[in-house]
C-alpha cells in the first residue's frame, strides 16, 4: 500500500520532527497532540524550523510553502481516520501507549497502519492492544529526525510482511534509511548506544576521567559528532535512565543499570538540555556541572 496521508500524534521533539520530514516529502500529514491539546506552539515551531533551513539556503521557497500547507493541525484524534499511517510519539509509558492505540484501533480507517516511535518498549507489548497486530510497527526515528538519516522499522511477531514492506518504502519515500528488524530489546540502537553512555558515566563516577576529557576523547578519537555526556544531555537524561531501566528489567544484565549520578540528576529534574543543566550547565554556555557527580 503507497502511504499518502500520515499521521503524526505527539508533537514533542521527535512528532514535531517526524512532521517536519514527512511533510517536506510533499506527503500530507494530520498533526495531533495525544491529549488533542492546542496545537498553535507545535505549527509555529515548525513552519519556524522550515524558515530556518530556507535562510541556510537548504530548502526552497516553494518547498517550504507546500511542506506547510500540506499539514493539517488537527484538535481531535478522530481526524486522523482516513491515514494510511499512524506514528505515535508520546511519552514512553506503556499504559498511555496502549490507551492511545485502543483509540487508534476504532478510529483509524480497517487498512490503515500503527507505528510507534518507542525507543525500547517492545512492540508486540502494544499491539496487543489493537485488532490489528498485523498492521502494527515500530518506526524508530532519531534525533534530531529532520538530520539523522536512519529509521529502524521494527516488526513484531504478527506484524505482517506487507506492512513491513510498506514501511521500508514510506522511509525511502521521505528520503531516509531504513534498518529492517524484529523486535529486541533496544532494537539496534539503543541495544548498542544506552550500554556506550551508561558505561561513560560509571567511568566518570569511577575517577577515571571526567564529561568534558571523556567527550573530547570519543568525539576526536572516533569521530563522533557529540561526546557521550552531551549526546545523553541531548537525548534528555529522563530518556537515557528510561531506556537503561527498561533495557536492565529485560536484559538483567548489571552493565545497564542506571548509575547514580544518572539517577541523582533525574530526581533533580537536571534533565539536560531541555532543562539548562545535566552533565553539563547551559547557563552560559556549556560548562562542566560540579554537582553532576552522585
Ligand atoms: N532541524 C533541522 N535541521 C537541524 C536541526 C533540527 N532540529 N538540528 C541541526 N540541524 C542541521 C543544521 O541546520 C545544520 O545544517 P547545515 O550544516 O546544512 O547548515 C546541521 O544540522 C548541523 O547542525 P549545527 O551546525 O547546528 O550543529 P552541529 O554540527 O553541532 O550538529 C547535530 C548537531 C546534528 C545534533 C550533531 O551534533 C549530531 O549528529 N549529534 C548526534 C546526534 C545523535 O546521535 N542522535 C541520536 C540520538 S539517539 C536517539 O535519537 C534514539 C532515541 O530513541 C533516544
Amino acid at each position: 500500500m503507497e502511504i499518502q496521508q500520515v499521521g503524526v500524534v505527539g508533537l514533542g521533539a521527535m512528532g514535531s520532527g517526524i512532521v517536519n520530514v514527512v511533510s517536506k516529502a510533499g506527503i500530507r500529514v494530520v498533526a495531533v497532540k495525544a491529549t488533542g491539546g492546542d496545537t498553535g506552539k507545535a505549527k509555529k515551531e515548525f513552519e519556524a524550523g522550515l524558515d530556518k533551513e530556507v535562510g541556510r539556503g537548504k530548502l526552497a521557497v516553494y518547498k517550504a510553502n507546500a511542506a506547510k500547507a500540506g499539514v493539517t493541525w488537527a484538535t481531535s484524534l478522530d481526524q486522523l481516520k482516513d491515514c494510511d499511517l499512524i506514528i505515535e510519539s508520546i511519552v514512553e509509558e506503556l499504559d498511555k501507549k496502549n490507551d492511545l492505540f485502543g483509540k487508534l484501533d476504532k478510529i483509524v480507517k480497517p487498512s490503515g497502519i500503527l507505528a510507534t516511535n518507542t525507543s525500547t518498549i517492545g512492540i508486540d507489548n502494544m499491539a496487543k492492544a489493537t485488532k490489528r497486530a498485523d498492521k502494527f510497527a515500530g518506526l524508530h526515528f532519531f534525533n534530531p529526525a529532520p538530520v539523522m538519516g536512519l529509521v529502524e522499522v521494527i516488526s513484531g511477531p504478527k506484524t505482517a510482511k506487507e506492512t513491513a514492506d510498506s514501511l521500508v518504502s514510506f522511509c525511502k519515500n521521505v528520503n531516509k534509511t531504513p534498518v529492517p528488524l524484529p523486535s529486541a530489546p533496544g532494537f539496534i540502537v539503543n541495544r548498542l548506544l544506552v550500554p556506550y553512555l551508561v558505561d561513560s558515566i560509571r567511568l566518570y563516577e569511577q575517577g577515571v576521567s571526567n564529561p568534558a576529557d571523556i567527550d573530547a576523547a570519543m568525539k576526536l578519537g572516533c569521530n563522533h559528532p557529540m561526546g557521550p555526556f552531551e549526546l545523553s544531555d541531548y537525548i534528555g537524561l529522563d530518556i537515557v535512565k528510561h531506556m537503561a531501566d527498561i533495557l536492565y528489567s529485560e536484559m538483567k544484565e548489571d552493565r545497564l543499570k542506571s548509575p547514580p549520578s544518572l539517577v541523582k540528576l533525574v530526581a533533580k529534574g537536571d534533565l539536560g538540555r531541555k532543562t539548562g543543566k545535566g552533565y553539563y550547565d547551559y547557563s552560559d554556555g556549556q560548562k562542566p556541572n560540579p554537582d553532576a557527580k552522585a
